[in-house]
């Protein structure tokens, strides 16, 4: 009998949390991403559907998966996103709903995801800077990302995260502005280490600063403990500088191992279920559907991919080799 019962793990983790990617396309080119021609993904015969994806998720929430992050590539960029949320909202037993984005369609669309149920979102934010936007994304403009910052605010979209990647030399410098920012905006600030995984040949040791250093060049910040942390499920770490209207988070994303809190699985838009951030293949639960298989077979298959997580991811600020699938594929 495969239902009911909770997901756990080999290593005793609860897993309740399941990252969608529901396109592998991107209107961003990040330099530690993408190249500059973007990512030649999956063709668009495997792209799940919005009902393929609902039917995944009521599976995932009769196993005890209870909160879904909806990721891409850029998941605004997805034909019928307002549509595809509104959908999953309604799926009974869904505590969280949130997204990740580059923010830059937010302005448009904040008002209408928060109608149509969605909890909360991250927007992904490496530079206050035109320029050096212009630079890290390759052709964006840091005003559109602003705007949908502030839009996603004015929607009620509660809590908002700003994800930073730190890249020595690169945006290193702008820590303090960050910080500044979480402090006149009720925002969330996450800097996040950079990992080796995305455009071939970004990641170095060069580019690489560790969370230490980053956490020096912050100032005073108070530690807040999990009740005063701003609403999550991931793997940060939380403070406060002293009169702020929003917190400072860590993402030590190589220098700490946040695996041993792990409680999450990562379906990609072409519907391969990956137990690990760092995992090549993974099953492809796409297919299973779409050749008939019934809702046992695709729970029997979920739990297969749980029984499946490595205890730890092995990558480390040595590494030459890059994780060959893109970010964009993985859902972040
Ligand atoms: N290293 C660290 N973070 C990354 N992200 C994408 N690629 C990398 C990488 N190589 C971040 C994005 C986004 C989140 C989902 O993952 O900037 O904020
Ligand atoms: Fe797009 Fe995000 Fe990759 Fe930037 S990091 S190119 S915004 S998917």
């Amino acid at each position: 009998m495969i239902f009911p019962g909770a997901l756990t793990d080999p290593f005793h983790r609860r897993i309740d949390y399941l990252r969608l990617s529901v396109t592998d396309r991107c209107n961003l080119r990040c330099l530690y991403c993408l190249p500059p021609q973007g990512f030649n993904g999956s063709p668009a015969a495997e792209l799940l559907s919005d009902e393929e994806i609902a039917r995944i998720v009521s599976i995932g929430i009769r196993l005890g998966i209870d909160k879904i992050r909806i990721t891409g590539g850029e998941p605004l960029v997805r034909h019928g996103i307002v549509e595809l949320v509104h959908e999953l909202a309604r799926l009974p037993g869904l505590k969280d709903i949130s997204l990740s984005t580059n923010g830059v369609l937010l302005a448009e669309l904040a008002k209408s995801l928060r109608a149509a149920g969605l909890s909360r979102v991250n927007v992904s934010l490496d530079t206050l800077n035109r320029d050096r936007f212009k630079r890290i994304t390759r052709f964006g403009e840091l005003d559109d990302a602003l705007e949908g910052l502030q839009a996603a605010l004015a929607a009620g979209l509660s809590p908002v995260k700003v994800n930073v990647v730190v890249m020595k030399n690169l945006n290193s410098d702008e820590i303090e502005d960050f910080v500044a920012l979480a402090r006149r905006l009720p925002v969330h600030v996450r800097f996040i280490e950079l990992m080796p995984i995305g455009e071939s040949g970004f990641f170095s040791k060069e580019r690489w600063l560790p969370l230490e250093e980053i956490q020096k060049r912050c100032g005073v910040l108070e530690p807040l403990d999990d009740t005063a942390s701003p609403k999550g499920f991931g793997p940060a770490v939380y403070y406060k500088s002293p009169g702020a209207l929003g917190t400072i988070g860590f993402i030590g994303a190589l220098s700490c191992n946040f695996c041993r809190r792990c409680n999450r699985l990562r379906l990609t838009s072409a519907g391969r279920l990956l137990p690990c951030l760092a995992s090549e293949q993974g099953e492809n639960l796409g297919r299973a559907l779409r050749s008939g298989a019934t809702d046992n077979d695709l729970a029997g298959i979920i739990r297969k991919t749980v029984h499946e997580k490595p205890e730890q991811h092995h990558m480390g600020p040595e590494q030459n080799k890059m994780r060959e699938a893109f970010m964009c594929a993985l859902g972040g």
